[in-house]
């Protein structure tokens, strides 16, 4: 049996499995299994309060699960699916709630990966999948990632995910149309497509206030270039120990792609602290938006 027909039966099966991605892997069920998805978020260890996205093969099937589809949806999927853009829109009754968190809308995107692409033609309707890591942990970009956090589970290998952060996340509210969580399609290529301004409704650069997520185990320490100096009085002298220190990439689409990896090969090595010294343009450029509210997530401090 080849490997898609493998996924397709363990779906069929109400278990769940490991899929690839351009973003992330998935941590997948079908759409059609209450058990499998309750496994989804008993194995992640996530709040039922905190809904999945639902990946679906073509333009055709996200018109068949959601209630609501207008000319700006139409215009997003033509512009950007097969891709990294999330649209939440009112779901149809073929989704349940169990899915959405109880939510009446539903995250839903077509991921730009063959392998994932074809398993949901074959399984003939959509899946379910948050990313693939325990809640609140670095999400996957391998298939040897979510081996590490998941040893049993059957992933689907579809090699290292070329984006490497998850998807953009785009609300669409009547007359408005809200960026929840900034990714690799920019709010600029967003208001270009639509003709029309676009908000973020969390603030991607908002120091002091953050929320913890996508972290190692390794404290991050992000800093500004020109702020070389202030890292010795503003963090913990252990911390500045025996540290690593990288470079973001002045690329973001290369900065993004290797971004997770990077985490997760540093925690190995066990220093004191990650160091990741970025340029005050990067902060300032719209590219790097989903890589910034990545970073100010992940790290124990940010300067
Ligand atoms: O790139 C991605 O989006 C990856 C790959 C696997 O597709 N998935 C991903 O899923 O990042 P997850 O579950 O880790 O993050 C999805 C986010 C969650 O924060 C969730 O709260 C939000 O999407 N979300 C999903 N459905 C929603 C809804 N109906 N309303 C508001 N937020 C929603
Ligand atoms: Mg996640």
């Amino acid at each position: 049996m080849n490997k898609i027909d493998q996924a397709k039966e363990y779906l069929l099966k109400n278990d769940i499995i490991g899929i690839p991605t351009e973003t992330v892997y998935g941590l997948a069920a079908s759409i059609l299994s209450p058990k499998a998805i309750d496994k989804v978020f008993t194995i992640k260890e996530r709040p039922s309060f905190d809904p999945l996205i639902v990946h679906v093969s073509s333009v055709q099937q996200a018109k068949e699960y959601t209630e609501y589809w207008d000319d700006r949806c139409e215009k997003l999927a033509q512009a950007f699916w097969p891709g990294p853009l999330t649209m939440i829109l009112p779901k149809s009754d073929q989704i349940s709630g169990k899915i959405t968190a109880g939510l009446e809308t539903v995250g839903i995107r077509m991921p730009k990966h063959d392998l994932t692409l074809e398993l949901i033609k074959l399984l003939g309707h959509p899946i379910a999948a948050p990313s693939a890591n325990k809640f609140s942990k670095t999400s996957p970009t391998t298939a040897e990632h979510v081996k590490k956090s998941f040893p049993n589970l059957f992933v689907l290998d579809g090699g290292p995910c070329l984006v490497g952060i998850e998807s953009t996340i785009v609300g669409i509210h009547k007359n408005q149309i809200i960026i929840y969580r900034p990714g690799m399609i920019s709010k600029d290529e967003i208001e270009e497509v639509l003709d029309t301004p676009v908000c973020y409704q969390e603030s991607p650069v908002a120091p002091g206030h953050l929320q913890h997520h996508y972290m190692p185990n390794t404290p991050i320490i992000t800093f500004d270039s020109n702020k070389k100096n202030e890292l010795k009085s503003m963090c913990d002298p252990s911390h500045l120990k025996n540290p690593i220190t990288w470079k973001l990439p002045s690329e973001a689409a290369i900065a993004a792609r290797v971004l997770y990896g990077k985490f997760r090969s540093f925690d190995n090595e066990r220093p004191s602290a990650i160091l990741i010294e970025y340029d005050l343009e990067q902060l300032q450029d719209e590219l790097f938006s989903g890589i910034f509210n990545r970073l100010q997530k992940a790290s124990t401090f940010f300067i």
